[in-house]
């Protein structure tokens, strides 16, 4: 694995994902400790893009559990139906919170939390299996390119699932 992330100096995202994506596929590739790899898709995302929390939320039993993450200390359980978190694991798929005030359930881990996107990690068997959670503290943070880009590192990471 590379020791260190080339990130280009722009403030384009869909650019930086183009080149982050590859760069964080060859650094879990190989590695099958699923706690390491997480780890380091957290920092590596952070390095990127310097979100203002960043991590992963994972299903066990009938809860989702903090995971790695990078950024200021967060909620450790997430009810299923609790949050943007618990949306996104019952409804399978990507939610892109542009103002988290306007979303009926919200946690407010931090005060500082202005708009969030939650991307649903899946195992081979199609079952989430964890959350991707990331946090800014500015409002409408968030576009399709992260979207697209964070779905992308999503998929890396089911690739690692046995
Ligand atoms: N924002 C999340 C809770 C987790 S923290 O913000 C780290 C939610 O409402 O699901």
């Amino acid at each position: 694995m590379a020791e260190s992330l080339l990130i280009p100096q722009t403030t384009d995202r869909e650019a930086i994902y183009e080149s982050l994506v590859p760069q964080i596929a060859a650094l879990i590739d190989g590695e099958t400790d699923g706690t390491a790899n997480l780890a380091n898709v957290a920092a590596a995302l952070k390095e990127a893009f310097d979100f203002f929390w960043v991590g992963f939320y994972l299903k066990k039993e009938n809860q989702l559990v903090l995971g790695p993450f990078q950024g200021p200390i967060a909620c450790t359980r997430i009810n299923f139906d609790k949050g943007v978190c618990g949306a996104a694991y019952t409804r399978r798929t990507t939610i892109l919170v542009p103002d988290v005030e306007q979303f009926p359930g919200h946690i407010a881990c931090s005060s500082a939390s202005k708009s969030e996107v939650v991307i649903p990690i899946f195992d081979r068997n199609g079952n989430v299996a964890m959350v991707l959670d990331v946090d800014s503290d500015q409002l409408d943070d968030f576009s399709q390119a992260d979207v697209d880009g964070l779905e992308a590192v999503g998929k890396l990471i089911t690739a690692t699932l046995g």
